[in-house]
């Protein structure tokens, strides 16, 4: 795991790798995470960019220390106070005695409420800089890109912008801190998936964030976000047209089953469904919420063209792997497509009716029937089968 690595001229990544985090708060990591920090080094000062997770902020203190002694650091920029970035603030605090911390008004307020009123802090807007000698710090708030308090911190000599979550993986493995090094397309699968799972509900004021960073003007050579690898050169126009992409819910072309099962019965009309998609030329994609993290599952429907919803009938309800990734997505509020449901069921349904409920009250286009197959698909099934597969891949194609 690389200790520091520098990032531009001046800049230099002090994060922390954590590859073997497997949940962040719910969404799934199979690559981990890392927590960046930057240091920024002047010819007069000193200004320590984002901070990490609690647990790790004496290590990254001690990398910091193998560049500066920490009694120099002037500032500490916190462009989020998520417990990620800023849940070890009061750590900073007492480590850096001679730092003034730098923040939005709104981190201002989250600092107080979460760590308490004694931490002073000095509130920046979109008009201040500050000059560390040969190094200016240029700041702008971003409400909402996570949370009311966000802010990007652009360097001006280095054009360099350290946008916090936006532009983010979960990325934590033992690499480059460079996407070009560790593979473009590795990185953006990365970067689709913490967009689908954190950052959906958040289009709109993302679309303005790009847009303000587009009216100040500001060259670009590298993105550096505060989770995963840096973007440099030509693929920081590769990165921002994959966001553009997102923004404008410019998805791919498959049709995505997803489904839970009870006692495979689900399991089998989902592959049922799936067989005949394949046959009519469609690309088609499953997954069982039983054994695929719900992340991943959420990436797909994001990207889908179509999605069709499977649950068994339990208790009069849907089976509650099916409920509750509803609920997940239903706040990261992916764009509206097609979608339909089915389900098996006994002596009373119940399932595609609050699938039904459940989707449509998040958007979603349901012109189709829902089909309910009882107890198991058997072969009296497959002509309904046949019927309601055309239907439902008519309306999405
Ligand atoms: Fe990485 Fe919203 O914190």
């Amino acid at each position: 795991m690389p200790k520091t690595q520098p990032i531009a001229d001046g800049i230099t990544w002090v994060g922390i790798c954590d590859p073997t985090l497997r949940d962040f708060h719910g969404f799934a990591t199979p690559e981990g995470t890392s927590y960046n920090s930057y240091l920024v080094q002047g010819g007069l000062k000193t200004a320590l960019i984002d901070s990490v997770n609690e647990q790790y902020v004496e290590e990254m203190l001690a990398k910091v220390s193998t560049l500066t002694p920490l009694y120099l650091i002037d500032y500490i920029i916190i462009n989020h106070t998520e417990p990620d970035h800023g849940g070890g603030i009061r750590k900073l605090v007492e480590a850096l005695p001679k730092a003034q911390i730098l923040c939005t008004a709104g981190a201002e307020k989250a600092i107080a409420e979460f760590h308490g009123t004694d931490i002073k802090v000095r509130v920046v807007g979109a008009d201040d800089s500050i000059d560390l000698g040969g190094k200016t710090l240029q700041f702008l708030p971003m409400p909402m890109v996570h949370w009311p308090d966000s802010m990007f911190t652009y360097v001006a000599e280095s054009a360099t912008l350290l946008c916090n979550d936006a532009f983010g993986q979960h990325i934590g493995g033992d690499v480059s801190r460079w996407a070009d090094e560790y593979g473009i397309e590795p990185t953006l699968d990365a970067l689709d998936l913490y967009y689908a799972n954190i950052l959906m509900p958040l289009g709109m004021p993302i679309s303005r964030a790009i847009e303000k960073v587009v009216e100040k003007g500001w060259a670009l050579d590298v993105i550096a976000p505060s989770h995963g690898l840096a973007w440099r050169g030509e693929h920081v126009a590769t990165v921002l047209e994959r966001y553009r992409k997102h923004l404008a819910n410019e998805h791919g072309d498959s049709t995505v089953v997803i489904y839970s099962s009870a006692w495979h019965s689900t399991e089998l009309i989902a592959e049922e469904i799936a067989k005949r998609i394949k046959a009519s030329g469609h690309v088609v994609e499953m997954y069982d919420l039983g054994t695929t993290p719900w992340s991943i599952v959420t990436k797909a429907v994001m990207d889908a063209k179509g999605v069709i919803f499977g649950s068994p009938t339990l208790h009069n309800s849907m089976f509650y792997p099916m409920a509750g990734f509803l609920h997940y997505i239903s706040v990261l509020k992916p764009a509206t497509k097609v979608v339909a449901a089915f389900g098996s069921y006994g002596w009373s349904s119940g399932a595609t009716k609050q699938m039904r409920a459940s989707l449509e009250g998040m958007g979603f286009e349901m012109p189709c029937s829902d089909l309910q197959i009882k107890y198991r698909p058997l072969s009296s099934d497959a002509s309904e089968i046949d019927n309601w597969v055309a239907e439902v891949m008519n309306a999405i194609y």
